[in-house]
């Protein structure tokens, strides 16, 4: 899509982001899924937006670091945590297609959620993802993603609007351009007020579970195991989704 980078999804979302996604199910879940993982050791969060999970996960394990390319989405994430006593979050402002924290500890545990690996554009800044991810890594640290599964839609571009708010005073539509060929699905929440039209662009790339699996392994990272979700219920081939959780490999590739 012409025109979109790195922190354009963040930046066009940072002020409805916690009233149209704070409230989606499995927090919990994945709270507890990443304190388990993590087995005490330092987090990073990829993609932490808002703070929707890192901000709680902090409450329960101590401080987490997170990451993300949005300055908007941040800001939003310092203004929660102002508001209570207990959160202790590192931000940092960066693309996780190609991040270098020199002053952060080596991770037990990375990970990414509600597909946030997929606003990386293409396969080959995925792939440059879990080689950061890779380098950043303690010995046997995990890796961690929630992702889509994606469906089999036919040859040639898919295009859909949809009808995702209608109050007296707003209509948003969701307009989405879908590209198999590509894998790409590109899009716009267009919210209409009588004050004007807000354009909301967002672009993902999807990648299959194999695909996945690829890009791991060439960084050096292995399957350890994969669910359906955070709560760790057993992945099989109907599954709308999956939580994968890669370990780093004794000699990685970095
Ligand atoms: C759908 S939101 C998900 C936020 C959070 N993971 C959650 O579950 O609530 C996607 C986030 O990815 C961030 N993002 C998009 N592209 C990125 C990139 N290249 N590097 C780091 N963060 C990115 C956006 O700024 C946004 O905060």
């Amino acid at each position: 899509m012409d025109g979109f980078g790195p922190s354009s999804y963040g930046d066009a979302f940072a002020d409805v982001y916690d009233r149209w996604y704070g409230d989606l199910p499995g927090l919990a879940e994945t709270v507890e899924a990443a304190a388990r993982l993590a087995a005490g050791g330092p987090v990073l969060e990829l993609a932490c937006g808002t703070g929707r999970l890192c901000l709680p996960l902090a409450d329960r394990t101590g401080p987490v670091h997170a990451l993300d390319s949005s300055q908007a989405m941040l800001d939003q994430l310092h203004a929660k945590a102002a508001t209570g006593p207990h959160h202790s979050v590192v931000t940092h402002l960066a693309d996780m297609a190609e991040f270098s924290l020199h002053d952060a500890p080596p991770f037990a545990l990375i990970f990414v959620a509600f597909n946030s690996l997929f606003n990386l554009a293409s396969a080959e800044a995925q792939a440059g993802c879990f080689r950061a991810v890779a380098r950043h890594l303690a010995p046997g640290g995990r890796f961690a993603l929630e992702c889509v599964v994606p469906g089999d839609p036919p040859p040639g571009r898919h295009d859909a609007v949809e009808l995702h708010t209608l109050a007296a005073d707003r209509v948003v539509l969701r307009v989405s351009r879908q590209d198999p060929a590509d894998q790409t699905l590109a899009g716009q929440h267009v919210e209409i007020t009588e004050a004007g039209i807000r354009l909301r662009p967002w672009f993902l790339r999807y990648s299959t579970v194999d695909q996945l699996d690829s890009m791991a392994a060439a960084s050096g990272l292995k399957l350890e195991s994969r669910w359906t979700d955070w709560s760790g219920e057993a992945f099989d081939a109907d599954a709308a989704g999956h939580v994968s959780v890669y370990r780093l490999a004794d000699r990685a590739v970095r």
